[in-house]
């Protein structure tokens, strides 16, 4: 049986995330999403929300487990059996930093290997970052995410402005 994790920020899930996933559920017989809990940085959902809302995003997807991670994705990957990390590829600008990472993850545990998934091309625009941005100026955020992720986004952005 093979087994992949996934880790990331998820920080909103995306549909070039989501589009990471599908394809990776038909090389993988299971797919786990780690999401990073990183205490550094102050995401806009919390570890909890964000694990909540993939797995919602994922219903249909009977092959997927989503479960929060903090630590080493290589460190995660061992805990849960596998012996692959997968990652999105975009453009050439997420390769230096995806190689760095993958072989820094390579040094540090060899029986933990990167596999990784080039974005569909229309999705090889998207990130958290930009949709975040879009949202909180008001844009619309729905070919970018879910409906209910956006629903979620804004609630969480009115709340923010609230405070
Ligand atoms: O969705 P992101 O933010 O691009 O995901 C980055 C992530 C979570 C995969 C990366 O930051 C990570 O693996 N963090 C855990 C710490 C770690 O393993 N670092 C060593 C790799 S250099």
């Amino acid at each position: 049986m093979t087994k992949a994790v996934y880790p990331g920020s998820f920080d909103p899930v995306t549909f070039g995330h989501l589009d990471v996933i599908m394809r990776a559920t038909e090389i993988f017989d299971e797919v786990i999403i780690g999401v990073l809990h990183n205490s550094t940085k102050t995401p806009l959902f919390s570890v909890e929300e964000r694990v909540n809302i993939l797995k919602k995003a994922t219903e249909g997807m009977p092959q997927v487990t989503v479960l929060p991670f903090s630590g080493l994705s290589v460190d995660f990957a061992k805990a849960c059996n596998a012996k692959v990390i997968v990652r999105g590829l975009r453009a050439i600008t997420d390769f230096e930093y995806e190689l760095q990472m993958a072989q820094t993850n390579r040094e540090l545990e060899s029986g933990v290997d990167t596999t990784f998934l080039i974005t569909s091309l229309q999705y090889a625009y998207l990130s958290s970052t930009t949709v975040k941005e879009v949202a909180e100026f008001g844009g619309n955020i729905s070919k970018f995410v879910p409906e209910f992720v956006a629903k979620e986004m804004q609630k969480k952005l009115r709340e923010k402005r609230e405070c």
